[in-house]
């Protein structure tokens, strides 16, 4: 017997159940009231769990935390090989950027931990909006081990970073990094699309280039959103020669039914293939959706003591997750629930736009992408925005969130309900 299944068979389900702190405190209208109200019929069991074997699930699928062990990166083989030959023998700056939960960090740390294996010093940070570039560039160089520098530059060096002020120039940075003569430095910048201020942009942008016409053994990769790049390439068009730019596309399907057989051989258990393939089609290549809507399967496969996840207790995940999310995104979740569930007519074409929203950014021709009548738009209105013209979901991970819920509506809703729309 699987040893989840096996303990929780004596767990008294009813009389462990409490609501969880967020679902009493939060009360965010009708979504979130409803769907506790459909979900508590799931969770009073879920809840009841040993918090040992709830536990086990949520370290195996670990859908909050970037990848530790380089094994454990699937499908990311041609983006490491693309940095380590860009970034650590062709020697030039890295921008890593995709989607939110597409594996950024996963990506960049994996590739730190392969060079941090060659030789090379490795800093690791990330940004936070309100930064100055003077004591950003003071943090990374206070980090350069001393080892890196001629011994007796050393007490000057440490004066010259002691003194930068916050409103540095890159000019006096490179004054800074020139002196490293001993050792490789890679500075990973992760999370650069949360700096708005367009002074620092604009800074590390100079310095980059600056750090490459000098051939100073200094690179920089920054991680972040796509658009976070636009700036830092406009301002220097030639900058794009030095630099190695590699996307977070989305996961091809092998590797996302790889990511879900691992994460499941680590409590034990095991889905089928159709319930592979159900989680797989719904997270489109996210593996931080992957993993969400694996883990909430599997918690709701242990807690009928089964070690197998079949196509119930994926759909079952997939509304579990949906509920999560719209405890927190309530306004979306009720116009993404009403969409769902056939209250503005079939709700293919709310599913067609979510998945041509996730599309992989090589071929993300605007043309080319699926869109929505006026009347499509004001029904979905509150998960939307318009982006220099283009209406997009506002909360990049909610696409995967709104075809969940469309693929459990297809099982549980009656046809009636879905060719007949409710006014
Ligand atoms: N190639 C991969 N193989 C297996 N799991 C992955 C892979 N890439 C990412 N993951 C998992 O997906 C989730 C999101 O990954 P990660 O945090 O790296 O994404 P991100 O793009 O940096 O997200 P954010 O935009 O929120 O910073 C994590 O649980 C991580 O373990
Ligand atoms: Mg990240």
């Amino acid at each position: 017997m699987n040893k989840l299944g096996g303990r929780n068979e004596h767990v008294p389900a009813l009389e462990l159940w409490t609501a969880p702190e967020e679902y009493r405190t939060l009360d965010q209208g009708a979504i979130a009231g409803e769907w506790l109200l459909s979900a508590r019929g799931d969770d009073r069991g879920i809840l009841a769990l040993r918090s040992d074997d709830a536990d086990l699930v949520y370290t195996s699928f670990d859908a909050s935390q970037p990848v530790d062990q380089p094994g454990d990166l699937r499908g990311r083989e041609t983006q490491v090989a693309q940095l380590v030959s860009g970034v650590l023998f062709r020697r030039n700056h890295g921008i890593i950027s995709g989607p939110r939960g597409s594996g950024k960090t996963s990506l960049v740390r994996t590739f730190g931990q392969y060079t941090d294996r060659d030789g090379v010093v490795v800093l690791y940070s990330a940004c936070d909006n309100g930064t100055r570039f003077g004591d950003l560039m003071r943090e990374y160089l206070e980090q350069i081990p001393v080892s890196s520098f001629e011994p007796d530059m050393v007490g000057l060096i440490r004066e010259r970073i002691g003194a930068l002020r916050s409103d540095a120039t890159p000019n006096q940075i490179i004054g800074l990094l020139a002196q490293v003569k001993y050792a490789q430095v890679i500075i990973i910048a992760d999370e650069f699309d949360r700096v708005s201020d367009p002074d620092l942009r604009w800074k590390i942008a100079s310095l980059l280039k600056l750090l490459s016409d000098a051939r100073i053994s200094v690179r920089f990769v920054l991680v972040g959103d796509a658009s976070a790049f636009d700036t830092i390439v406009q301002s220097h068009p030639s900058l794009t020669r030095h630099i190695t730019r590699v996307t977070t596309d989305p996961l091809d399907h092998d590797a996302i039914i790889a990511i879900l057989r691992d994460c499941a051989a680590r409590c034990e258990l095991t889905f089928t293939d159709a319930a592979l393939d159900l989680i797989e089609d719904v997270a489109c290549g996210s593996p931080y959706h992957a993993r969400l809507f694996g883990m909430h399967a599997s918690l709701c496969a242990i807690k009928g003591g089964q070690p197998s996840i079949g196509i119930d207790q994926a759909l079952a995940g997939l509304r579990r997750a949906f509920a999560e999310w719209a405890l927190m995104n309530p306004e979306a979740g009720q116009a993404i629930q009403g969409v769902a569930e056939g209250d503005f007519g079939d709700n293919e074409p709310y599913a067609r736009f979510a998945r041509s929203s996730v599309g992989r950014a090589s071929t993300d021709d605007r043309d080319d992408r699926a869109s929505l009548t006026a009347e499509e738009q004001g029904a979905l209105a509150p998960a939307l925005e318009r982006l220099d013209g283009v209406v997009t979901f506002r909360d990049a991970t909610a696409p995967q969130f709104l075809i969940a819920l469309c693929r459990s509506a297809e099982k549980i809703m009656p046809l009636a309900k879905k060719v007949a729309p409710r006014a």
